[in-house]
């Protein structure tokens, strides 16, 4: 695909209802929701169901966030592990953990039937494998772990029964599922609206103001008057440092490679690398090819070394482990957030009123997780109990997660250091078009992106959420940055928080702008 312009939703096809229409006036409603992904809609959905009203702020289009980037698998085989969870969150916190993943899915099932959603959903089985040095024992302690939540029915077999490769020795997990996560979307924002919900796209929300009297207010100069406000942005963009110094944001790839019908057995499969590989077959939308999706290479946003390696890698792992050899078709890069302990932060936002909640922190789960969160955060607005409420509280954190509290946050601010580093290049000339670089003028730094015609747009390389200085993605044409993962198209507008600003636009040369002193976050 060399050097033409990533195509972020090359697999899963992209809505475009014109049923919404930004906001342009005033409006008052019990909860105002922040943000239509999965997390978004699934808990206005809820609380609509419950009589609550609702209005939905999108940002963007539907279906242009991060929910539109995941390879779609729906398990309560969580990434972290159980033999993991059950260290950081106890016993109690892991069962709680299993069962709410577990309910997930089952909502997922139900809310596609009896909303008459046509969105693939698809039950079938999972398989964690070991990685070619692992050893059983870690597979029979996972499964000691996993046992222990009440997942009964997970059992170790010798191997998975997919026809692809080998896999050797693995488990099994029973009622996992897969589907088109657009089409669930899309099926989603149908039925809030049927149940007299709004929503509202191509609307940026600029201030949340909680307490007494909460109000949504938008760059376009409509509020949004409410009870309460839910802030479901994926990475939310209220809070400065309390969330982002405990929930790093990795890139995680995908390819889909072609393969013959004879190869497909519809299941899940990862394995126990870290970070992991995983498969699932899938239809190409439009074709109806049988695609194989293979994922993973993940690391530090803005932190990877050229994007374009990854790619490879994901190939060359699947010449070496699997019995195909065709190019792929399709691929593209999403953004997973992974809390310290492996459980997503859901509930109220920390050191705000009591009204304002957030949803944030995948962790490669983000289905499930975004229907968790509607059902905590619906459960929280209408103050009735919920079991799993503390468990994702995101105000804790557990001592046991501390080193890699400690760890992470040293890679969120080593990268503070590029502010006294010389620039990607010495001058705009040495950049090539379509590609990007950071310059150093000065004190200043500024990322200079020259366009396809030779035309520089320039923009300050300071990230407008705590200073850190951005990098370039040469494989998505994106501004990154690696303290906690914001990221901004080449011309500097805002892809992913926690920014809320675009970068500042700039010219190069003497005294054009002023120098943004960092902002280091406090540990
Ligand atoms: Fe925090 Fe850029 S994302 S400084």
């Amino acid at each position: 695909m060399g050097s033409a312009y990533f195509d972020a939703h090359s697999l899963w096809q992209r809505m475009d209802k014109p049923l919404f229409t930004s906001l342009t006036e005033d409006l008052t409603t019990e909860v105002c929701v922040v943000g239509a992904g999965i997390s978004g809609l699934s808990t206005a959905y809820y609380l609509l169901k419950a009589g609550v009203t609702v209005t939905v702020l999108e940002r963007e289009r539907l279906g242009l966030g991060e929910t539109g980037l995941t390879s779609a698998h729906l398990s309560n085989a969580l990434d972290e592990g159980y033999v993991s969870l059950r260290r950081q969150h106890g016993d109690e916190g892991a069962r709680l953990a299993a069962e709410s993943h577990t309910y997930a899915i089952n909502e997922i099932e139900r809310i596609q039937r009896v909303e008459l959603i046509d969105c693939d959903f698809q039950r079938v089985k999972g398989y964690l494998f070991l990685k070619p040095d692992g050893k059983v024992t870690d597979l029979i302690h996972e499964l000691e772990a996993v046992h222990a939540t009440g997942l009964s029915q997970v059992r170790l077999l010798p191997e998975a029964p997919v026809r692809l490769f080998k896999t050797g020795p693995c488990l099994e997990y029973p009622r996992q599922a897969q589907f088109h996560p657009l089409k669930y979307l899309d099926g989603l924002a149908d039925a809030v609206v049927k149940l007299g919900g709004r929503i509202f796209t191509h609307t940026e929300v600029t201030e949340v103001i909680g307490g007494n009297a909460a109000e949504v207010r938008t760059k376009q100069g409509a509020k949004v008057s409410c009870q309460s406000i839910v802030v479901a942005t994926d990475s939310p963009f209220i809070n400065k440092v309390a969330v982002h110094t405990k929930n790093p944001a990795y890139r995680s790839y995908v390819i889909g490679v072609p393969v013959e019908p004879e190869q497909v057995d519809q299941a899940l499969l990862w394995d126990t690398c870290a970070p992991y590989h995983y498969l699932r077959f899938v239809k190409e939308p439009g074709t109806g090819k049988d695609l194989l999706l293979i994922g993973g290479e993940d690391h530090r946003t803005g932190q990877g070394k050229d994007p374009e390696s990854h790619f490879a890698n994901l190939e060359k792992w699947a010449r070496e482990h699997l019995d195909i050899a065709a190019r792929p078709l399709t691929r593209w890069s999403g953004q997973i957030l992974e809390p310290l302990d492996g459980l997503a932060y859901i509930g109220r936002n920390p050191g705000e009123h009591d009204n304002v909640y957030i949803a944030t922190g995948d962790s490669g789960h983000g289905l499930t997780h975004g229907t968790i969160a509607g059902i905590i955060i619906r459960d929280m607005i209408l103050d009735r109990p919920n079991e799993w409420q503390s468990l994702y509280d995101p105000s804790r954190l557990h001592f046991s997660s501390l080193a890699t509290y400690v760890k992470e946050t040293v890679q969120s601010t080593a990268p503070y250091g590029d502010w006294l580093s010389v620039g990607d290049v010495d001058d705009v000339s040495e950049i090539p078009n379509g590609e990007g670089a950071v310059i150093s003028d000065g004190l200043k730094k500024i990322a200079a992106y020259k366009d396809d015609n030779g035309r520089v747009h320039a923009c300050s390389a300071v990230c407008p959420h705590l200073g850190g200085i951005v990098r370039w993605n040469g494989a998505e044409k994106t501004w990154d940055c690696p303290c906690h993962g914001s990221r901004f198209d080449r011309f500097g507008e805002v892809l992913n928080g926690p920014a809320n600003q675009e970068l500042a636009p700039t010219s190069i040369g003497p005294g054009a702008d002023e120098v943004v002193e960092p902002l280091l976050p406090s540990i």
